[in-house]
């Protein structure tokens, strides 16, 4: 039942005595059951597209470690894939997409209503989650935010600064803005979708909204997950919906009053003490632990852990890291972190 689930209390603004617990990229190549499952399934989108082996690599995490909560095993770049953009993630290089610069590079995008036929495996994935996941669990789906998808979109790659896409914007009004609007559709209709085969909470993903300068951010990351989540909630008025404006610095609080997310997640750049003391006041705060502390672990880890959680302790929280586990992660680090959170302290 929805009330035992504990990362769908803290959402709704209750303070736990121990926050629910997850990690971003808790599925991931730092877990050796994870490569074993990546190498049966060749290529990473067929990994996310084989809904058998996404429902299995996402509980893997779930049965080695207990989190509070599964998010769905896929890719933020599988909307521009939908769109009919040409993907593939190369080993150690990132994604590679069709770059999209011209006007005759978006007339060959599909619709934002036609993505749903690729993207059925993805909600078969949650069928299945969903009936196998103990109920205490909550399953989490997701999507990138507009902004943050458009810069791989245009730039065909990730790049440092994702200036490709702030060059288009500059230099491209019109064009940047219909790509916008495509996406901030595509991304409505892709999450009702999830939600209706059985996502209890959404998270939106913008890593990069900090690269976003003065009135930039208002416009291309409040606005549009405003809409996203004012038109989910139409639809599904209880869904609960966390935002990840990642490196938003003092942006941080305008995106929290303003894009109606019911949590905000924040990066490990953020301190702590003042996330508690500015961010709380709007609702659930998630985050922010820095990724590298899985990577060392020993007594900074536990230092580090301890100090997060009293941070925000008076208001609701839910422990996660400002950023995805990386590859070199310890699995025992984990652990550890989970069994600090959880003693009594
Ligand atoms: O958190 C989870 O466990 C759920 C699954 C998930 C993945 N990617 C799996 C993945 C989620 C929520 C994402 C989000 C995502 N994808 C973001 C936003 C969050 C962030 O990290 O900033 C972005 C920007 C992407 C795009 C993307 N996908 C990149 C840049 C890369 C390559 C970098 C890398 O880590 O390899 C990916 C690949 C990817 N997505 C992997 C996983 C597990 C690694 C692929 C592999 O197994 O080879």
């Amino acid at each position: 039942m929805a009330e035992d689930k504990l990362l769908l209390r803290a959402l709704k603004r209750e303070k736990l005595p121990v926050p629910p617990i997850w990690i971003m990229r808790q599925a991931g190549r730092y877990l050796p059951e994870y490569r074993a499952i990546r190498e049966k399934a060749g290529d990473f989108i067929s990994l996310c597209l084989t809904s058998e082996l996404a429902a299995e690599v996402t509980l893997q995490p779930i049965q080695r470690y207990g989190f509070d909560a599964a998010i769905l095993f896929a890719d933020i770049l599988l909307v521009p894939y939908a769109l009919g953009s040409n993907l593939c993630f190369v080993t150690g290089e990132g994604p590679k997409l069709s770059t999209i610069t011209t006007d005759s590079d978006f007339n060959k995008l599909g619709k934002s209503d036609d993505i749903h036929d690729m993207l059925d495996p993805v909600y078969n994935t949650l069928r299945i989650l969903r009936s196998e996941l103990p109920e205490k669990i909550t399953l989490i789906g997701f999507a990138g935010a507009p902004w943050t998808v458009a810069t791989y979109m245009i730039a065909g790659k990730g790049t440092p600064d994702q200036k490709p896409a702030h060059s288009l914007m500059v230099h491209n009004k019109p064009l940047f803005d219909k790509l916008m609007k495509r996406l901030t559709k595509a991304t409505i209709s892709y999450l009702k979708m999830q939600v209706s085969a059985g996502a209890e909470c959404i998270k939106i993903f913008d890593s990069w909204a900090g690269s976003l300068r003065g009135n930039e951010f208002e416009k291309y990351a409040i606005e549009p997950c405003r809409r996203i989540v004012t038109e989910l909630k139409q639809a599904y008025p209880h869904i609960p919906v966390i935002g990840f404006p990642r490196n938003a610095g003092l942006n941080y609080v305008n995106f929290a009053s303003k894009a109606g997310v019911d949590c905000i997640a924040v990066d490990n750049a953020v301190d702590s003490d003042w996330a508690a003391r500015n961010l709380q006041v709007y609702g659930c705060v998630q985050g922010n632990l820095a990724p590298d502390h899985l990577v060392t672990g020993g007594q900074a880890l536990i230092d580090e852990t301890r100090r997060i959680k009293k941070a925000f302790s008076h208001g609701s929280h839910i422990f996660n890291l400002g950023h995805g586990i990386t590859p070199d992660a310890d699995p025992k680090n984990v652990q550890v972190m989970i069994d600090t959170i959880r003693e009594n302290v």
